[in-house]
C-alpha cells in the first residue's frame, strides 16, 4: 500500500548520500560553524561539494538524461526572467524525448498564474489519463513555479508539492520550499548576462562591505552601516557606479529578503557574498553542487552592524582569498546564457534534476 508521502521519503533516503547541511547564519559567538569549516591547506580550493564525481556525473547527464514533457492545456509564459529562460532553454534542449518509456523524469508544465483548483484538476487528469503518475505518485515528475507552491488540502496539489521536484526562483518564500527535493534557479540579472571581467586583487579594495540597497529592507541595520565609513551603501539611483563599487569592496552584502539578483555578478567580480538573514536557509541555488558554506557567509541581521563588522573582520586573509577564488569559480555555474553553454546555470539546474532521477517506481516498470 502506497501512501502519499512514501515517494518523498524514498527520494530523501537516496539524497541523504549527498549529506546536505543547512546553511546557518552567524548570529552569536557560539554559532561559528560556517567560519571554521574552511580548510587551511594551500592551493586553490574547490568550490564543489563533490569535485571528484561532479564532472563525470555531469557528462553522464549530457549523454543520457531524458525528459518527457506533458503538453500544457494552454500556452503560457513566465514573467520571471530566470524561469522564462530556463523554460525556453529546456524546450529546445537535447534532453527531451517523445518516448515516455525512456524518460527519467516527467515535466508537468503549467502557467504561474494557474489557480489551485485548476492545478488540482491538472494533476488529477495526469493521474487518470497517463500511467506515469501512479508509479511514483509524482516523485519522478518536476514542475516550474517561480514563487513555489504552498501546502494544500487538495490531495492532487499536495502530492505534487510533496513528491514532485519543484523548480522556483531564489529566494523562495519560507514554506514554499522543501529542502533536498526542491531546486532554485540562480537569479538572472538581465543587465549582467555577460560577465567577462576577471576579479582584481583583493588588496585593491577600498570598502569592507558594499550593499546595494532597495531602500526598504532592515532600515535600522542600514542606518548603522551608513555611519560606518568601511561600508558603502548604494541605493537604486546610484547603481551607475555599481561595477566599480563591487570591485572596490571585499564583501558584497545581500539581504535575503531584498535584491539578490546581483549576487552572481558580485561573485564573478571577486566580491565575496554575505547573505544577511536571521534563519538557516536551504534554498540557495546549486545547493547540492556548491560548497556555499565555504565560499560565502551567512550573517544574522539581529546582531546589528557591530556584529556584522566583527564577523567580516574575523575572516583571515588566507581564508578570504580562498573564499574569493571559490566564489569567482562558482559564479560561472550561476550565469545564464541566451544560448545555454556547458556548465552554466541552465545546465547546472538540469544537473540537479539528474541527481534527483532515482526514484522507486511501484508498478509495471522493468529497469
Ligand atoms: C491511478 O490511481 C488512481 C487511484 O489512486 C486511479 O483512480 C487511477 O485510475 C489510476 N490511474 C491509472 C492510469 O491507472
Ligand atoms: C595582482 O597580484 C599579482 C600577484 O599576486 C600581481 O602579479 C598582479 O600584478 C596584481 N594585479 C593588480 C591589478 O594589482
Amino acid at each position: 500500500m502506497a501512501t502519499i508521502t512514501a515517494p518523498i521519503f524514498l527520494l530523501l533516503h537516496l539524497l541523504l548520500l549527498l549529506s546536505l547541511r543547512p546553511f546557518l547564519p552567524i548570529a552569536t559567538a557560539t554559532a561559528t560553524t560556517t567560519t571554521t569549516t574552511a580548510t587551511t591547506s594551500s592551493g586553490p580550493q574547490s568550490p564543489y561539494l563533490s569535485p571528484t564525481t561532479l564532472f563525470q556525473n555531469y557528462q553522464n547527464m549530457r549523454t543520457n538524461f531524458m525528459i518527457f514533457i506533458y503538453n500544457p492545456s494552454k500556452s503560457f509564459t513566465f514573467q520571471n526572467p530566470a524561469a522564462s529562460l530556463f523554460y525556453s532553454s529546456l524546450l529546445k534542449s537535447p534532453f527531451l524525448t517523445q518516448d515516455p518509456n525512456e524518460a527519467h523524469l516527467f515535466f508537468v508544465r503549467f502557467s504561474p498564474d494557474m489557480s489551485k483548483r485548476s492545478l488540482a484538476r491538472l494533476v488529477r487528469d495526469l493521474r487518470i489519463n497517463h500511467p506515469y503518475w501512479n508509479r511514483t505518485l509524482g516523485a519522478d515528475h518536476f514542475f516550474v513555479s517561480p514563487a513555489g507552491i504552498d501546502y494544500s488540502s487538495d490531495r492532487n496539489v499536495l502530492e505534487l508539492k510533496k513528491n514532485s521536484v519543484q523548480i522556483s526562483v531564489f529566494p523562495v518564500t519560507s514554506g514554499n520550499f522543501i529542502p533536498h527535493k526542491d531546486i532554485t534557479l540562480p537569479p538572472l540579472n538581465p543587465s549582467a548576462l555577460v560577465i567577462s571581467a576577471a576579479p582584481e586583487n583583493a588588496s585593491t579594495t577600498t570598502f569592507l562591505g558594499y550593499l546595494k540597497w532597495d531602500g526598504k529592507t532592515e532600515l535600522n541595520l542600514v542606518e548603522e552601516l551608513k555611519k560606518d565609513g568601511d561600508f558603502l551603501i548604494a541605493t537604486e539611483r546610484e547603481s551607475l557606479y555599481h561595477v566599480g563599487n563591487v570591485k572596490n569592496s571585499k564583501f558584497c552584502l545581500l539581504f535575503y529578503s531584498g535584491d539578490v539578483a546581483w549576487m552572481v555578478e558580485a561573485m564573478a567580480l571577486g566580491c565575496v557574498p554575505v547573505v544577511i538573514v536571521d534563519r538557516p536557509i536551504q534554498d540557495l541555488p546549486l545547493m547540492d553542487v556548491l560548497r556555499w558554506s565555504d565560499l560565502g557567509l551567512l550573517v544574522a541581521a539581529r546582531g546589528g552592524a557591530k556584529r556584522l563588522k566583527e564577523v567580516l573582520n574575523d575572516v583571515s586573509e588566507e581564508k578570504y582569498s580562498g573564499m574569493r577564488g571559490m566564489a569567482s569559480a562558482a559564479s560561472k555555474h550561476l550565469v545564464w546564457n541566451e544560448e545555454p553553454q556547458p556548465l552554466d546555470a541552465f545546465h547546472m539546474v538540469i544537473y540537479q534534476l539528474w541527481l534527483r532521477r532515482h526514484t522507486i517506481r511501484y508498478a509495471r516498470r522493468e529497469y
